[in-house]
């Protein structure tokens, strides 16, 4: 099969569109027809792709871990997903991805896709919306009423996050470029604040949730804007529980988990007109080294897509 593999560690540069073998599913797993799979550009940079948990090193490993297709085989023991259903998913990090014609999940990652979606617009949903649910549902404790802060709202996450907040029935306020601010409304954000020119901190107080994508001196100017008992939440970098405590707040640090039925749920979002994806720009497969380049720039609107099957 076609595949995208990784010859060296951490730039685009080692990523080779090149003949891979084409795997076959073992006990428990599922073989899918990849048609489409979101790029997650920082995933050239994380140990797990060189290496398994276990510590045995990945040879030319395969990144991608959202995908959506089509079940092709099924192996041994799984008796709950039927040849032909169309899936979606995240897949775990450390296992070859979906950056290929044929990839491996397993029935707790692949949920039915959405089905007001293609494969492409799919694929742009599994990473970035399970990131932005996780972060309200298992982390925050979200409930309707709340003030969320998103930082980065116009990012792969940011557009989860400013669209889940507002559909769970939260005050959302979106930091974004001037570009993006009507954007951001559209999305549902109720205040959309250009980071290039108004400092957020000194516009916004009293929030219960701030859901950090950019880390760095934006999470540090964010402890100042939460009240009391409030929670800072990051997915870029781990906050300083220090800070958390002279400021009275929680902090958490997490990573997303491929989640089966949270993707179900997040589908019932999506075919239910509550929630859509984002997509900057669609490449074929074969232009993976373009697509992990644009999106190492920092100013993605939404998601990278590589179209694998035409
Ligand atoms: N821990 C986890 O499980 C997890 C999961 C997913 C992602 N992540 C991490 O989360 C971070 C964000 O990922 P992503 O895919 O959402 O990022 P992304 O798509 O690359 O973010 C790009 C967006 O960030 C905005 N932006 C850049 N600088 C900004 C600033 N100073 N203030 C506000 N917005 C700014 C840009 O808006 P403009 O173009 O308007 O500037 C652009 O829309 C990354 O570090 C990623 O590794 C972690």
């Amino acid at each position: 099969m076609k595949a995208i593999r990784l010859h060296g560690r951490g730039d685009p540069e080692q990523l080779f569109y090149e003949d891979a073998p084409q795997p076959e599913p073992g006990p428990g797993e599922v073989l899918v027809r990849v048609h489409a799979t979101g790029v997650i550009a920082p995933e050239l940079t994380w140990p797990e792709t060189y290496e398994t948990k276990a510590g045995k090193v990945r040879d030319l490993p395969i990144p991608g871990h959202d995908l959506s297709g089509v079940v092709a085989a099924v192996g041994p023991g799984v008796s709950d997903i039927a040849l032909g259903t169309e899936v979606y998913a995240l897949t775990a990090f450390d296992r070859d991805g979906a950056e290929a014609e044929y990839a491996i999940g397993l029935p707790s990652e692949l949920a039915s896709k959405p089905r007001s979606l293609d494969h492409v617009q799919a694929a742009a949903v599994p990473l970035t919306a399970l990131t932005a649910w996780q972060a309200y549902f298992e982390h925050a404790g979200l409930t309707a009423g709340q003030t969320v802060l998103v930082t980065g709202a116009a990012g792969g996450v940011g557009v989860f996050a400013v669209q889940i907040a507002s559909w769970a029935g939260a005050h959302v306020i979106g930091t974004a470029s001037g570009r993006n601010l009507d954007f951001l409304r559209e999305l549902g954000a109720h205040e959309a604040i250009d980071y290039t020119a108004t400092r957020f901190d000194e516009v916004v107080h009293d929030v219960d949730v701030v859901l950090d994508t950019v880390g760095g001196e934006t999470q540090e100017r964010s402890w100042k804007v939460l009240k009391k008992g409030g929670v800072l939440i990051s997915v870029a970098n781990p906050p300083s529980p220090e800070q958390a405590k002279a400021h009275g707040v929680r902090s958490v640090w997490f990573i997303v988990e491929p989640n089966r039925q949270q993707l179900g749920q997040i589908a019932e979002l999506i075919d239910a007109g509550h929630v859509r994806p984002i997509i900057d720009t669609v490449l074929p497969l074969a232009q993976a080294r373009q697509a992990f380049a644009q999106g190492a720039s920092g100013h993605t609107r939404g998601k990278i897509v590589l179209r694998v099957k035409e």
